[in-house]
């Protein structure tokens, strides 16, 4: 087990002169108190660093790049002003997250449009909106786009999504890139579906994209498939004559988690990726594309905490002893999906030498598999301690649900000292307010 000093040893926390803990300067205690429990809380610094890390890093680096950030894994509105203002353009994978970000006024130019089902009416949604790019996983879409952008009297930028049949080394659930995937075009069908894509009036190619998977700790896998890619752009330079000016290299490099985690740095991950496209190219005598990757993950994740309290305490002698929160899967459903482990600490027992022992955080929903953390240290715990849980920031939000008709938590934004909320706590008001009754119960 870990000690304390490295349970907070986190980015954006730190401890003020009364000992409080503070998240990116704004002390956890108050904002439990101002904002109630459970809530999450995002550092608009450590966003912005994050960013930043990305942008330093490609720019390091002698070649053309666009940074996109992945919407599913948390989108909201102030988000897209980050984003807008660090100058990144935007993966949404919906109609949903289209809107939220038009509503934002994001520049609808810097978005790509992904997903492996996207409807009749998401298309015409976006291409109404003229957003820059629709990502293309299928030749039913294929047709379905090129349909659209006839009626509407357009012609659609289009990236091809592409699987290159490569196994990464995480969950299962979160692998895209393998041969049995539900995503993208597989990689030896795809110089002849170049044939149709090129043939399409409303439709014109600007370039390939391939996502691996997410939380990915091993690069091994980005070599291979760039190296698979750049041999399918040089056969559809080969069969076609065309250039590929756009490599979309998708998302997917892992975070902290756990205080054992040792993932990857953000600029060993991008010197990779321009590395081996540099090389691949030349070796392939291919002019060198713009590259993009549209992170999410390690955007946001530990930029991003869940505050609870904790209330019923259930201890099962010589077996278990579990502290139950006022949130749980509906907040955080990772541990229930995958097996998600994390890390917390009791607020406000921060600095007491109280004796630790090993615990189990549960949710207050009505499954027996709603456990947050198992065998976790801490002090020991009373109704009413603070908890925080780290690097909740992808992918717990956007997976939020209402199951038990718990309504989901507010969304806070500190920045050095500042706080405000971004998305307000659902009400109960709001769980009916798409419930209507049907005529013959008036
Ligand atoms: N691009 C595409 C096409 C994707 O499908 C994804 C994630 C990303 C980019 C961003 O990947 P990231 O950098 O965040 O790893 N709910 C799961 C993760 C699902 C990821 C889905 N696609 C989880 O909580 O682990």
């Amino acid at each position: 087990m870990i000690d304390l000093d490295n349970r907070i040893n986190r980015e954006g926390f730190s401890m003020n002169n009364s000992g409080n803990l503070e998240f990116d300067r704004c002390e956890i205690i108050k904002l439990a108190q101002k904002y109630k429990t459970p809530c999450y809380v995002f550092s608009e610094t450590i966003i912005r660093k994050k960013c930043r890390q990305y942008v330093n890093a490609f720019s390091g680096r002698n070649v053309t790049f666009e940074m996109l950030y992945a919407g599913k894994a948390f989108l909201v509105k102030a988000m897209c002003n980050i984003l807008k203002e660090e100058g990144f353009s935007l993966d949404v994978s919906s109609g949903g997250e289209l809107y939220t970000a038009l509503s934002a006024g994001f520049p609808p130019d810097k978005i790509f449009f992904h997903g492996n089902n996207k409807s009749k009416a998401e298309i015409e949604f976006a291409l109404k909106e003229k957003i820059g790019t629709m990502m293309v996983d299928s030749e039913y879409e294929l047709d379905l786009i090129d349909q659209i952008a006839e009626s509407l009297n357009t012609k659609v930028g289009i990236i091809l999504r592409v699987a290159p049949g490569i196994d990464t080394h995480t969950h299962k659930y979160i692998q895209t890139g393998q041969v049995d995937s539900k995503f993208g075009i597989s990689i030896d069908r795809a110089p002849d579906f170049m044939k149709k894509v090129l043939s399409k009036e409303h439709i014109s190619y600007n370039g390939l994209h391939f996502h691996l998977g997410s939380q990915i700790f091993v690069l091994s896998s980005y070599v291979l498939a760039i190296k698979e890619m750049v041999k399918l752009m040089r056969k559809i330079k080969d069969l076609w004559g065309i250039d590929t000016t756009n490599f979309n290299l998708g998302g997917g490099l892992g975070v902290k988690y756990l205080e054992s985690d040792l993932p990857p740095s953000i600029e060993d991950f991008v010197n990779l990726i321009a590395d081996n496209v540099e090389n691949e190219i030349r070796k392939n005598n291919l002019i060198m594309p713009k590259i993009l990757i549209e992170p999410g993950r390690s955007i946001v994740a530990e930029a991003g905490i869940t505050l609870y309290t904790i209330g019923n305490i259930k201890e099962i002698p010589g077996i278990r002893k579990y502290l139950i929160v006022d949130g749980g899967m509906t907040d955080n459903p990772r541990p229930i999906l995958y097996e998600a482990k994390y890390e917390a600490v009791l607020v406000n027992k921060i600095n007491n030498n109280l004796p630790e022992e090993v615990v189990t955080i549960a949710g207050k929903c009505c499954e027996s598999g709603d456990i947050l953390i198992k065998d976790l240290k801490l002090p020991s715990a009373s109704p009413g301690d603070l908890l925080v849980v780290f690097t909740t920031g992808a992918y717990h939000y956007s997976m939020s649900s209402n199951y038990n008709l718990l309504p989901r938590p507010a969304v806070v934004l500190v920045n050095q000292g500042k706080d405000d909320l971004i998305v307000k706590r659902e009400t109960y008001a709001d769980i009916v307010r798409n419930d209507t009754v049907p005529e013959w119960f008036k």
